[in-house]
C-alpha cells in the first residue's frame, strides 16, 4: 500500500489524481492558507447551505411564516432521516433527526433498559466520550438504580483487548453502549462482531457514532444494530450544534417507549389531547418542536456525502490517514512524538492523533503562529497530549497533510512552541 515518498510534488500528484477532488469546491474556503483539520469536531460550511439558510429565512420564515410547518417543516425530521439512513446502511423509517446526541442517547439507554427487565448490567468502555457515560450513569442514578456500568478497560489506552467484552458480557447484560470510532485516538471497533456477541446474550448494543457518520462504511441493518445515535455536525457538515440522529431497528420501535413524552412525539400532536399515546415508529422518540433552521442547514452536507458516496470517501480517509502516518514515521517520530491512534487502518475511523508531551502548546503554535509563516493549521488537542487531525475526505487534501506535518516538524525542532501559555482555553 505504501509507495510514498516525503517530497511535495508527490503531494501535489496525489490531489491531481483524487477522484474527489471536486468536491473540495463545494465548501466554503476563504483562506487558502488555513488548514482545517478539525472537521472531525465541527465540518466546514457546504457553500449551498450558505444560500439555503438565507432563503430559509427571508423566504420561510419571513414571508411563510406558520403556514411553513405545512409546506415541508413538520416532516422535516423524517424526510432527512430518510436521507441519512441511506449513509448508514439502514432502512426507510429507521432513521430521524431530532435533539442532541446526548439527549437521543438517554431516550434509547432508558428504553432499552425498560425491555431487558432483570438485566442489570450495562457495558461500556474507558475511551468512550464522556457524555456518553454521563447520561448512562445518570438514567441509572435517576431511574434503574440496582442496576450498574461496567466500563471495559484498555491497557494501550487507544484500543479495547478483543477479548474485554465476553469477559464482562453475561446473563445480567441489559446493554452494550459503545461509540463506534473513539473521539481521541479513533480506535474502531468491529460493529458486526461486537453487536453479534450481545446479542448472544440476549442484551441489545446501543452505537454512537458521531465520529463514523460519513467517513466509514455502515451497514447497521445488515450488522444486526439495534439502537444507535450520532451527531450531524462532524463529518456530515451540519453546522454548529446542528441536530443530531437517532436510528432504532424496525422491529423494535413498536416495543420501544421514549422516557420523554413531548408532543410531538404522540400520534396526532395537532389533536392537543390530554393524554400522550405513543406515535407509531420513530415518531415516538421525537419531543418538543425541533430547530427548523438547523435542520434545514443540514440538507446540503447530507446530499455530499450520497453523491461522493461513502465507499469513495473511506477510501480517500485511508489513503490519507496512510499518507499522515508516513509522513509522521518520516519526520514526527524522531522528534518525540508518538502515534495516539491504532497503526492498522481496519482498526482506525477518519481521524489520526499524535500524541506530544508539548501537545497543548504545539497546537496553539499551529493555530496562531507568532514568526513570519503565512501557514495556519487548525487541529485540535485532546488532554493529556493528543494532538487531532481529522481527516473529512470530502474537502481534506494530500497538500492539506503535507503542508501540516512539516509545519509540526517546524514547530518541534525549531522549540517554537516554548513562546505559548500553557493555559489551556475554554474549547481546546
Ligand atoms: C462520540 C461523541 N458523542 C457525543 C458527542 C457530543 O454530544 P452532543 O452533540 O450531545 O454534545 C461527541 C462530541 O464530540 C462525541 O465525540
Amino acid at each position: 500500500m505504501n509507495q510514498f515518498s516525503p517530497e511535495r510534488s508527490l503531494a501535489l500528484d496525489l490531489d491531481r489524481t483524487d477522484p474527489l477532488s471536486d468536491f473540495r469546491d463545494q465548501f466554503l474556503i476563504e483562506d487558502p492558507d488555513l488548514i482545517y483539520l478539525d472537521g472531525n469536531s465541527l465540518g466546514r460550511l457546504p457553500k449551498p447551505a450558505a444560500s439555503l439558510l438565507q432563503e430559509a429565512v427571508t423566504e420561510g420564515w419571513g414571508k411563510r411564516l406558520i403556514r411553513g410547518w405545512n409546506e415541508g417543516w413538520f416532516d422535516l425530521s423524517s424526510r432527512l432521516g430518510s436521507k441519512l439512513s441511506k449513509a448508514v446502511g439502514a432502512r426507510e423509517g429507521e432513521v430521524i433527526i431530532c435533539d442532541s446526541t446526548s439527549v437521543n442517547l438517554f431516550k434509547l439507554a432508558a428504553a432499552a433498559l425498560q425491555i431487558r427487565p432483570g438485566r442489570t448490567q450495562v457495558i461500556s468502555d474507558v475511551l468512550n466520550f464522556p457524555t456518553d457515560l454521563y447520561i448512562i450513569q445518570g438514567v441509572i442514578d435517576r431511574m434503574y438504580s440496582g442496576h450498574r456500568l461496567d466500563l471495559m478497560d484498555s491497557p494501550d489506552s487507544l484500543t479495547i483487548p478483543e477479548d474485554a467484552l465476553s469477559e464482562l458480557l453475561g446473563e445480567e447484560t441489559a446493554l452494550v453502549a459503545l461509540t463506534h470510532v473513539a473521539y481521541k485516538s479513533a480506535f474502531m471497533y468491529d460493529m458486526a462482531a461486537v453487536t453479534d456477541l450481545a446479542h448472544r446474550t440476549g442484551a441489545l448494543a446501543l452505537w454512537d457514532l458521531s465520529h463514523s457518520a460519513g467517513a466509514v462504511e455502515l451497514h447497521l441493518n445488515e450488522w444486526g444494530v439495534d439502537l444507535a445515535v450520532g451527531c450531524t455536525y462532524k463529518y456530515l457538515n451540519g453546522g454548529p450544534g446542528s441536530p443530531a440522529f437517532l436510528y432504532v431497528r424496525k422491529e423494535l420501535q413498536e416495543e420501544l417507549l421514549s422516557p420523554l413524552w413531548g408532543w410531538f412525539g404522540t400520534r396526532e400532536p395537532f389533536q392537543f389531547n390530554l393524554e400522550y399515546e405513543p406515535g407509531p415508529g420513530l415518531q415516538r422518540f421525537q419531543v418538543g418542536t425541533p430547530p427548523i433552521l438547523s435542520m434545514l442547514a443540514l440538507e446540503p452536507g447530507l446530499d455530499l456525502i450520497l453523491e461522493a458516496g461513502v465507499p469513495a470517501l473511506r477510501e480517500k480517509s485511508l489513503r490519507l490517514s496512510e499518507y499522515l502516518i508516513y509522513l509522521f514515521h518520516e519526520w514526527l517520530e524522531p522528534l518525540g512524538f508518538q502515534l495516539g491512534s491504532p497503526p492498522q487502518a481496519d482498526q482506525r475511523g477518519s481521524h489520526v492523533s499524535l500524541r506530544h508531551p508539548e501537545g497543548y502548546r504545539i497546537c496553539r503554535a499551529l493555530i496562531e503562529p507568532k514568526e513570519e509563516t503565512r501557514v495556519r493549521v487548525i487541529p485540535d488537542f485532546r488532554p493529556p497530549d493528543n494532538i487531532r487531525l481529522g481527516l473529512a475526505p470530502l474537502y481534506t487534501g494530500y497538500l492539506d497533510i503535507h503542508t501540516a506535518l512539516s509545519r509540526l516538524r517546524d514547530i518541534v525542532s525549531g522549540e517554537l512552541y516554548r513562546k505559548y501559555s500553557p493555559d489551556r482555553k475554554t474549547v481546546t
